[in-house]
């Protein structure tokens, strides 16, 4: 009978005979499948496993502390890569969606090859691929971007001579959570909506600079913690906010204000390749808006996307 329990000891036991006493490098994303992944491979030679931390300046307010933390609570030997200001620069001018993917992907494989390079006698590249990843060789992007394409250090393991290890290889979604939760990983980790690669750089449309990434940082940090407080979160497959490249008018106290939009997006699905977009509540929308409308200098007018998946993606970019 498959259990989680079994699986880990088995995992453990194979994880050990394959590794021996060689080290491992993995990125890791804060993600549910490499943060499992690399737990299990820390169960089984601990701290041969270096574990790669970037910061790409576009992730989630306050998500490189918060995970960093988590991540030496669950005793993981992860290094933190501070590299947000280089990917800014990488990110300037950009406006095409999938030149900034490129762009954010070519800098991560660079700063990941570069602090692998650094850990001597390092043979093996830990991944924590998952079933659906194997058998989905097919892009939702059409076929320059895959899901996954940021984490996706396809070509290192040649060039670097490393030898993969999966250890969630023939797992479903599903249960790695369930290994997971055996692991102690927290439930805030485990349940995790997706998040992509490219992270926040695909939801502010046009160029990104720093100062719109803390705007919309700001604005979804109110947005993810209601959907949480309300008890929402979970019965949502994915939600986000996107920082709209238009201004428009609006009013503050006897002041004219023109300032940016965000769109919130929420949307139910099974797999993230047909979704709907989730009917929240009036009066939930109502309070988020005012929120981040109050809160957030910069943002005069949110606006809620009803666009199901086909035709419109989940993601704006
Ligand atoms: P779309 O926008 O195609 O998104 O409906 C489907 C799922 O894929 C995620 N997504 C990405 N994930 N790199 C990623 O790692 C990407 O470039 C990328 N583009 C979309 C998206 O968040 C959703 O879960």
């Amino acid at each position: 009978d498959w259990t989680p329990a079994h699986f880990i000891t088995d995992t453990i036991a194979a994880l050990k005979k394959q590794i021996g006493d060689n080290k491992v490098v993995m990125a890791i994303s804060g993600g549910v499948d490499s943060t499992v992944a690399a737990t299990l491979i820390s169960r089984a030679v601990g701290d041969k496993l270096h574990g790669i931390f970037v910061d790409n300046g576009v992730l989630r307010k306050d998500e490189y502390e918060t995970v960093l933390k988590t991540y030496k609570k669950l005793g993981l030997n992860v290094k933190g890569i501070d590299a947000k200001d280089d990917f800014y620069k990488k990110l300037k001018g950009k406006t095409d969606p999938e030149k900034k993917r490129k762009a954010i992907g070519k800098l991560f494989i660079e700063i990941f090859q570069q602090e692998a390079k650094k850990i001597k006698g390092v043979s093996f590249l830990g991944q924590g691929t998952i079933y659906p990843d194997v058998i989905e060789s097919v892009s939702v992007h059409g076929p320059s971007v895959t899901i996954k394409s940021h984490h996706n250090v396809g070509g290192l393991p040649k060039k670097m001579h490393l030898s993969l290890v999966e250890p969630l290889r023939n797992l479903f979604k599903d249960e790695v959570r369930k290994v997971g939760t055996e692991l102690g990983i927290p439930e805030d980790m485990i349940s995790r909506h997706p998040f992509p690669g490219p992270g926040l750089a695909i939801r502010i449309l046009g160029e990104v600079t720093e100062e719109k990434v803390k705007l919309l940082q700001k604005a979804d940090d109110i947005y993810v913690k209601a959907l949480k407080d309300h008890n929402l979160y979970a019965t949502v497959w994915q939600a986000g906010s996107i920082l709209l490249p238009v201004r428009s008018v609006g009013v503050m106290g006897d002041e004219r204000t023109y300032e940016f939009t965000v769109a919130l997006r929420a949307v139910t699905s099974v797999d993230g390749m047909t979704a709907d977009w989730a009917h929240l509540p009036y009066d939930f929308l109502a309070n988020v808006s005012n929120d981040i409308i109050n809160s957030v200098r910069g943002i005069n007018r949110v606006v809620y996307d009803i666009s199901s998946k086909p035709p419109a993606t989940i993601e704006w970019e």
